[in-house]
């Protein structure tokens, strides 16, 4: 082993210290050269801890376009042995060698130069060799190394992984890193035989390393056309579970040994949506196998590698002993995201990072139409809208927010754009076509686009086109509309719009104008411009048709991008109400004149508040409660609206107002009047906790998948409001199992209610209760198993616990692993007495928690939304302020979510100078 090192005749490169001036500095490469196919060989030594590394050496098939004198790619870290780099010309009418003269480095964006002796001519095709070695780091990106213990011979196991969406493949072989640059890739991995290898395409031969003993070469077949990003392998000891599907491809589920019994679900469910998306699309998967992989350490949720998608334990690992309802649909869901993936940004990229939504916000959407397919019972697709809904209408109300679509200059940029715009606004908007389309439409143009730019590289408006065209073929759409002016008002602005209703009771009709809605009440008039093209759908009480959302009018923007005023004839009587946005189908605000909010809240307080539609009357509670914390509407009117609560018994308007009463929460628990905040909440939440009965395991006898969810949901928050006997009733749970001989074994806790209980538990809890909670983390072999206990244990009171479980948290030789650490903050900053600490902890050691993270550091941006939202001082404020200046440094890569975050900060000091007393004198009358 060593002595094949001692082959490689190593010139250090430190792109870091590289001190010329790049010749070449813009943030995209040379468009001169394109490569064709990578033959990528990779040698990763995994055997002993001291030394764990990769050797490797890609050839690159690069055809000439124009005349040029360099070769730019992306090279990070890599050390290339400069010495045996070749270079040939391979086709033309002389077959010829070149050479590299010199070379230098762009540091800042990460590209690797090289000079070439004789100029390379448009036309012809050279043969790029470059020799490169790294180590293998912990850092979860690039080609990195994870491992986990063997349970029976207590043994740590090494295994590597990659991860490079969206720019690190360039950490793990030199390439042209974006993702217009498909080409063919030809994989051959080279390890010691105790270990298995996996990449994208199935293995096409094995043979013996020819000079290391004991190693060998395993050689994938040639893949389709594919960028950079999606490359994928992995050297490990894991086992697979099969799946089978008629006709279909050859399907693996493959988890560490002592893991494998968990794949159960995940290898039944994952083909069953393929074939989902097979018939959905209108093209077949079009790779001969798929694997998908659960790595010990992974940073995201997953990643949709084409034809080996990895996932997080947590999020591919089901055990029915250990893993809740929520869990399972969440991985459901992952699953679901990432297989979508395979048509929806694996077949069809975008053209560059710009239009990451269109991968993210697609496989978003679609991921709950094939979870609603597969899963019938669950009745999932409605939440997971609303979900998206309700994520973006809360990121999009800042001034700091950005358009879906993104100019794109730097790295640093692209992964802040990984966010609920990008996935949650994206899927929003999606939905919002698909409803005003209608069926017909929306997958016809689909299908259209996804077969014209199949294997290559697409934007945005090539989707608008497809979609147009099937709209006017289906008479969707009246001919002088098309999607790409109404889509570009949704996608380039930044932000949504709010919709004034005002209607004029005696004509039966309604004037509706329309601004850009913000959370921040100081920003002025002037200043909340834009324009969007809304689809007008509306229905009465007497009409009541919330089945249909195309819509019945259009809101216009004119040829100055205003918005012009429109009137609907909507003919509801004088005392009907009138409701806009059918299933929420389209992400505005829509607020009313006084006396429509009356008859909305008369309904909604009367036995037929079951008239309006559900996801409407989450929409009701959502809109009330922002236009009352803006100051459009009086908390009167907003109580009046969440009284109804008391009588509602579906998840949706359950979710939608426990998430913004959170937010209430939040601020007002640290105030002298959360006494009667708490004294509300227990009288709106006590009917359905009683309906429910409470923490009583009733699971078994409950028809409906969502009223479990819905117990889950209730009883979570009924512990914290102290309602009836939640908080007992979780101490005892607790007991029992503390009293169990064989706790991991036996756990007398029902599973959806475990959550509740830890948290609880540890609450009220001792160091006892702690540290047995803990010893369960440590001994548990299931993914979703341990994030609950880690999210549990911050919910101590004790400043020393709290404190000691932070440290834990960023220290790497501790047993959290650092893909969890956010989570392990998260829950502690989330706490009342936590977040006191987590807010002194992260100013007073941001430089650590950014050695932690490094280079990574974007990660930090996770830490920072308990914060945001529970700062409400102004002195708070401040000190934040002056930390994000004076940090400024260590803080760079996640600017735009510390500008989010003060700006969050801001509008909780607006609430508490503007609300408070409003809302503290108010509430009293309510309960
Ligand atoms: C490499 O060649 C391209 C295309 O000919 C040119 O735009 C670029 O400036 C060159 N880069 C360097 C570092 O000379
Ligand atoms: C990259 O390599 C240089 C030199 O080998 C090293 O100093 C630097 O820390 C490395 N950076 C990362 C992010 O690993
Ligand atoms: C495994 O190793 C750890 C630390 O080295 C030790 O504390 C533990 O007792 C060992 N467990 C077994 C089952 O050998
Ligand atoms: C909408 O109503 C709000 C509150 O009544 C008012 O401040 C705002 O100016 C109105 N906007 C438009 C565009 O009419
Ligand atoms: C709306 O759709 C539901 C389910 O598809 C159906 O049961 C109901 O009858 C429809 N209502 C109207 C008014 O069309
Ligand atoms: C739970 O069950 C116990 C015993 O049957 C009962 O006394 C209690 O009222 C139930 N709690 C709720 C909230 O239904
Ligand atoms: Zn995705």
């Amino acid at each position: 082993m060593k002595c094949f090192l001692l082959l490689v005749l190593v010139i250090g490169l430190d792109l870091s210290s590289a001190n010329s001036i790049p010749s070449y500095n813009h943030y995209r490469l040379p468009t001169a050269l394109r490569p064709q196919k990578y033959y990528l060989r990779i040698l990763t030594l995994l055997e002993s801890p001291d030394d764990l590394r990769f050797v490797g050496n890609v050839q690159i098939v690069i055809e000439a376009l124009k005349n040029t004198r360099n070769i730019t790619l992306h090279s990070k870290n890599l050390t290339i042995d400069e010495s045996r780099i070749t270079l040939r010309q391979i086709s033309g009418a002389s077959n010829k060698d070149n050479c590299v003269s010199s070379t230098s480095v762009n540091p800042t964006h990460d590209y690797y130069i090289m000079h070439t002796c004789e100029e390379l001519l448009a036309g012809n095709v050279y043969k790029l060799g470059l020799p490169f070695s790294a180590d293998l780091t912990r850092q979860l990106f690039g080609y990195y190394l994870s491992s986990y213990k063997n349970p029976v011979t207590n043994k740590t196991r090494w295994l590597s992984a990659t991860q490079f969406e969206p720019s690190f493949a360039r950490k793990a072989f030199p390439c042209f890193d974006e993702p217009g640059f498909k080409a063919s890739f030809v994989v051959t991995l080279g390890y010691h035989k105790q270990f298995k290898a996996i990449s994208n395409m199935p293995v096409r031969e094995i043979r013996k390393h020819e000079s290391l003993q004991n190693y060998i070469w395993c050689e994938f077949q040639e893949s389709v056309p594919m960028s950079t990003y999606l490359v994928a392998y992995s050297v490990n000891d894991f086992t697979f579970k099969p799946s089978t599907l008629p006709n279909g491809a050859l399907f693996r589920t493959w988890a560490r040994p002592n893991a494998i019994d968990q794949c159960n679900y995940a290898a039944e469910f994952g083909p069953k949506v393929l074939q989902y998306y097979e018939e959905f699309f209108g093209i077949r998967y079009p790779l001969p196998k798929i694997d998908q992989m659960a790595v010990p350490d992974f940073s995201a949720g997953a990643m949709e590698n084409w034809g080996l998608v990895k996932y997080r334990e947590s999020t591919l690992l089901y055990s029915p002993n250990h893993s809740s309802l929520a869990d399972k649909q969440d991985l459901a869901n992952v699953i679901a995201h990432e297989l979508a993936h395979q048509w929806f940004g694996n077949l069809v990229t975008m053209k560059w990072w710009t239009d990451l939504w269109l991968n993210e916000g697609f496989a978003t959407y679609v991921a709950g139409l094939g979870v609603q397919k597969i899963h019938p019972e669950w009745d999932s697709r409605d939440k997971s809208s609303l979900v998206a809904l309700m994520a973006s209408f809360r990121l999009d109300s800042l001034v700091s927010s950005h358009p879906i679509s993104r100019p794109i200059r730097m790295v640093a940029e692209i992964e802040e754009s990984f966010d609920a715009i990008s996935y949650q606004k994206g899927s929003a908007v999606l939905r919002m076509m698909h409803l005003f389309m209608g069926e017909e439409s929306f997958r016809t143009g689909l299908k259209e686009y996804l077969k014209l730019y199949a294997y290559k590289n697409a934007e945005q408006n090539n989707l608008w086109e497809s979609l147009t065209t099937a709209a006017h073929q289906n008479g969707a759409l009246a001919g002088h509309y098309d999607i790409n002016t109404i889509m570009d008002s949704w996608t380039l602005q930044t932000g949504y719009p709010v919709l004034n209703i005002t209607r004029d009771y005696s004509a039966g009709t309604a004037e509706i104008t329309q601004e850009r809605y913000l959370r921040n009440s100081q920003i002025p008039q002037a200043d909340r411009v834009g324009c969007w093209w809304v689809p007008l759908s509306y229905t009465s009480r007497e009409e009541n048709d919330f089945n249909t959302t195309a819509p019945k009018a259009w809101m216009e923007c004119s040829s100055t991008d205003e918005g012009v005023p429109t009137i609907i004839d909507h003919q509801a009587g004088p005392d009907e109400w009138l409701i806009l946005n059918i299933q929420l189908s389209t992400p505005y605000k829509a607020n009313y004149d006084a006396r429509n909010w009356k008859l909305l809240i008369d309904a909604l307080n009367s036995k037929e508040f079951e008239s309006i539609h559900v996801i409407n009357r989450a929409q009701l509670l959502d809109d009330v409660l922002y236009f009352a914390w803006t100051g459009e509407q009086d908390y009167e009117t907003a109580l009046q609206v969440t009284n109804y609560l008391r009588r509602e018994r579906d998840l949706i308007p359950w979710k939608s107002a426990l998430d913004n009463l959170k937010l209430l929460n939040r601020i007002l628990r640290q105030t002298p009047n959360f006494g009667s905040f708490k004294r509300y909440m227990k009288r709106l939440l006590t009917p359905i906790y009683e309906h429910l009965h409470g923490m009583n395991d009733t699971f078994s006898s409950m028809p409906q998948q969502d009223e479990v969810l819905l117990k889950t949901t209730v009883v979570n928050v009924a512990c914290q409001y102290d309602v009836s006997d939640c908080v007992t009733q979780a101490q005892a749970y607790f007991r029992r199992w503390r009293a169990e001989a064989n706790p991991d074994e036996n756990n007398p806790v029902p599973l959806n209610l475990r959550s509740t209980v830890y948290c609880t538990a540890i609450g009220q809890g001792t160091e006892e209760d702690w540290n047995f909670l803990w010893t369960r983390y440590r001994k548990s072999n299931v993914g979703s198993e341990r994030q609950t206990i880690l999210s549990t244990l911050g919910c101590s009171k004790e400043v020393w616990i709290l404190q000691r479980y932070m440290e834990k948290s960023f220290d790497p030789k501790s047993a959290i692993r650092k893909q969890d650490s956010s989570l392990c903050f998260q829950a502690v900053a989330s706490g009342q007495v936590g977040f006191l600490l987590a807010k002194q902890y992260f100013i007073e050691n941001v430089e650590l928690i950014h050695k932690y993270y490094y280079p990574q550091t974007r990660t930090m941006s996770r830490l920072l939304t308990p914060l945001s939202e529970q700062v409400s001082t102004l002195s708070d404020l401040k000190k934040f302020r002056s930390f994000a200046n004076d940090s400024r440094q260590l803080l760079k890569g996640i600017r735009q979510a510390m500008q989010q975050s003060l700006e969050t900060m801001l509008t909780n000091v607006q609430w508490m100078d503007w609300n408070y007393h409003q809302f503290s004198r108010t509430i009293r009358r309510h309960l």
